[in-house]
């Protein structure tokens, strides 16, 4: 089973940013740990800041890899194009966010891709990816 990870905005500083929200912990670590943990599954992980990067890496990876598990940060509330190419492509996708979006501001509250994905996982902080993960299987 092939996996793709996908993280949007600002998540390539997790360890550093908002770390009451989103913890300790930086991104690159844990996903060593997922691999680890998660030996039997081919995992790769992408990050970008730019929300074509992450369309172009959707289309990329959309037609060949058996799920996607995607968090676009703050891009989940704002792109129709991300939302888009969700839907364009045929690897399932889960939407997964560290934190619960429904207990923040109300602008975090809506969401363009869950009306496209598979399901959706939050509020878990980092175990979210893992929980996303284990749908898969
Ligand atoms: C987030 C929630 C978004 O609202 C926010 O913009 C993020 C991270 C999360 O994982 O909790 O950057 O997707």
């Amino acid at each position: 089973m092939k996996l793709q990870i996908i993280n949007g905005p600002n998540l390539n500083l997790l360890g550093i940013r908002e770390k009451k929200i989103y913890g300790n912990q930086n991104f690159d670590d844990f996903f060593l740990k997922l691999q680890d943990e998660f030996s039997a599954i081919k995992l790769d992980f992408f990050q970008s800041n730019i929300e074509g990067e992450l369309i172009d890496k959707i289309q990329e990876v959309g037609f060949i890899c058996d799920g996607i598990i995607l968090n676009a940060a703050a891009y989940t509330h704002t792109s129709v194009g991300i939302s888009d190419a969700v839907k364009s492509v045929k690897s399932p996708v889960v939407e997964v966010h560290i934190s619960n979006t429904f207990a923040r501001e109300e602008f975090r509250h809506k969401s363009f891709l869950s009306p496209n994905v598979k399901g959706v996982i939050q509020g878990f902080g980092l175990d979210s990816y893992r929980l996303a993960i284990r749908s898969f299987l």
